[in-house]
C-alpha cells in the first residue's frame, strides 16, 4: 500500500484560463504545454489501516489547514475510485523553487495522483491518470507526459472526455525555457480565483475562448515543423490575450509588475537584435522565456542584466511521470 512517483511541472504555451465546471475542473478551452526538467515533485503515499486521518508532509514538515485541504479532497477521490476507506501518509518534496513562479500544484498533483493511485492498488493508463490528476489541479493533467502535451477540454458534463494527450515526446526538440524571477511583493490573486472572476465578469472572456482553436492549430503546425518563431510568436500572443482578459474583469486585476514589463520589452528587443526569444507568463509576475540552446549564454546574461530580476533558472524539456 505504498508507492513513490515523480512528476515535472509544465509551462503552458496555449493557456488554460476558465472553467465550465469548478467541481470537476472542466475547462472552457484546450491548452498545450511543454513539460520542464528543472522543476519537479517527488511524492510517497502510504495507505495505512492504523491512521485516523490523512497526514501530509511537505518538504519534511507536517502541514495541515486550509491551504492543504485540496490534498485531502484529492485523496478522497482516489479512495472513492478504489472503494477503500483508509487514510494515507503523504510525503512530498518539491524541487520547484516557489520563488520561480512555477505553480508547484502542477507537479504536485501529478505526483500525488500517480503515487496515490498506485499505492491504493488502482491500475490506470495515462489517459485515466490524466483524468484523475485533473481533479486536483487542471494544469497538472498535462504533466503526466514529457515533452509537448495537449489537454483536450472535452464536451461531456461528467468530464470523462477531458484529459491530456501526448503531442511530441521529451527528446523531439531541444527547446528551452528560462524562468525569470523578479523581486515583487504584489499580493497574488490565485489562478483559481483569477480565472473564475474572469469567466464571471470579463467581457473579453468570449474573445479569448473564440481565439483558441486558431492559436492551437498554428502552434501545432509550428511544433510539427520545428518552427521556433512560429511556436514562440503564437505562445507569446496567446499569453498576452489571456492576461488582457483580467483587465476587463470586475474588479479588474493584473499579474504584471513593473519588472514584468521590463522583461517583456527586453525579450522583444532581443528579437530585434536577431536573437529568437519569446515570453510567456502564468498567473503571477514572473516571466518564462523560450529560447534555443545556441543562444543560452547570451539569453541568461541579458535576462540577468535587467534591473529587478533576482534570478534566471534554465530548464530543458522534461519527462513524464516516473515511479521510483
Ligand atoms: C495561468 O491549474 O493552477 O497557469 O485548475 O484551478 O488548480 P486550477 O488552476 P491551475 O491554473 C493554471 C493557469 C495557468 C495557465 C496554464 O497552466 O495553462
Amino acid at each position: 500500500m505504498k508507492a513513490t512517483a515523480r512528476a515535472q511541472t509544465n509551462i503552458a504555451l496555449i493557456k488554460y484560463w476558465g472553467k465550465r465546471d469548478e467541481e470537476l475542473i472542466l475547462p472552457t478551452n484546450n491548452s498545450l504545454s511543454l513539460t520542464l526538467d528543472g522543476f519537479y515533485t517527488t511524492t510517497t503515499v502510504e495507505f495505512r489501516e492504523d491512521l485516523t486521518r490523512d497526514l501530509f508532509y511537505l518538504n519534511n514538515q507536517c502541514v495541515s489547514g486550509i491551504p492543504y485541504n485540496r490534498v485531502n479532497q484529492f485523496l478522497d477521490i482516489i479512495r472513492q475510485k478504489a472503494g477503500k476507506h483508509v487514510f494515507a501518509e503523504v510525503r512530498s518534496t518539491n524541487q520547484v523553487p516557489t520563488a520561480a513562479g512555477f505553480a508547484s500544484s502542477a507537479s504536485g498533483f501529478a505526483a500525488l495522483a500517480a503515487a496515490g493511485s498506485k499505492a491504493i492498488g488502482l491500475t490506470l493508463d495515462d489517459e485515466e491518470l490524466s483524468r484523475l490528476t485533473r481533479r486536483g489541479s487542471g494544469s497538472a493533467c498535462r504533466s503526466i507526459y514529457g515533452g509537448f502535451a495537449e489537454w483536450q477540454k472535452g464536451e461531456l458534463s461528467d468530464g470523462s472526455d477531458s484529459f491530456a494527450v501526448p503531442i511530441k515526446p521529451q527528446d523531439y526538440w531541444d527547446i528551452r525555457v528560462a524562468a525569470v524571477v523578479l523581486h515583487a511583493d504584489m499580493k497574488k490573486v490565485s489562478s483559481r480565483v483569477g480565472m473564475k472572476r474572469t469567466v464571471d465578469t470579463s467581457p473579453f472572456f468570449k474573445g479569448w475562448v473564440d481565439s483558441i482553436p486558431h492559436d492551437l492549430e498554428q502552434i501545432k503546425a509550428g511544433i510539427s515543423e520545428r518552427d521556433f518563431e512560429k511556436v514562440g510568436s503564437v505562445a507569446e500572443a496567446n499569453c498576452l490575450k489571456m492576461h488582457a482578459t483580467t483587465l476587463g474583469a470586475n474588479p479588474p486585476f493584473t499579474y504584471w509588475y513593473d519588472t514584468t514589463f521590463k522583461v517583456m520589452q527586453h525579450v522583444q528587443m532581443l528579437r530585434e537584435k536577431g536573437i529568437p526569444a519569446y515570453f510567456t507568463i502564468d498567473a503571477g509576475p514572473n516571466v518564462k522565456v523560450l529560447y534555443l540552446p545556441e543562444n543560452e549564454v547570451e539569453i541568461k546574461r541579458e535576462l540577468e542584466s535587467i534591473p529587478g530580476v533576482t534570478d534566471v533558472i534554465l530548464s530543458k524539456a522534461g519527462q513524464g511521470i516516473s515511479y521510483l
